[in-house]
């Protein structure tokens, strides 16, 4: 198996029902295609870990490159696995606000300031943390 975690812009402000969409499909898909994950938005820019097989994650990154709801994708992570993180997850989703920035002092670049690829360059792991930290928020 395989994970990849990247950041990426949305190409304008997603509504509430739109995101719901999108998530809506991408849960059907995933569990369809094996794929496990989490996804953060907040105001403009998403933060995703997807894993899974290796051909259907490779498959669906490319889709996500091309999908015109997002763009200036920044691969963060793109390791081989042997165990998932996100195991009970087709998706998770948290849409972030200011006030979660307290819980997750591992990496409030994401959700201060619009990431550049400089920004990220060497984020990955801080990223890994960030989303590790929501799973465990929306577990509670
Ligand atoms: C930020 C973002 C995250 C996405 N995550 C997923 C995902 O986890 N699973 C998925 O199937 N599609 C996801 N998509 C949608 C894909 O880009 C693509 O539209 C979809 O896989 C095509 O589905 P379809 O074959 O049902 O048309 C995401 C799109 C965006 C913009």
């Amino acid at each position: 198996m395989k994970s990849i975690t990247y950041v990426s812009s949305a190409t304008r402000l997603l509504t509430p029902p739109e995101l719901m969409a999108l998530l809506e499909q991408s849960r059907e898909n995933n569990v369809k295609h094996g794929v496990t994950g989490m996804l953060l938005y907040k105001a403009g820019s998403f933060m995703q870990v997807i894993e899974g097989p290796e051909d259907a994650i490779d498959r669906l990154f490319a889709n996500i490159k091309q999908d015109t709801r997002n763009h200036l994708v920044i691969t963060l992570l793109d390791d081989k696995i042997a165990a998932r993180e996100f195991p009970a997850w087709s998706m998770g989703f948290h849409d972030v606000t200011n006030r979660d920035l307290p819980l997750v002092p591992a990496f409030t670049t994401f959700l201060d300031q619009k990431h550049d690829h400089r920004g990220f360059g060497t984020g990955g792991s801080e990223a890994k943390k960030l989303l590790l930290n929501f799973r465990t928020l929306a577990a509670r």
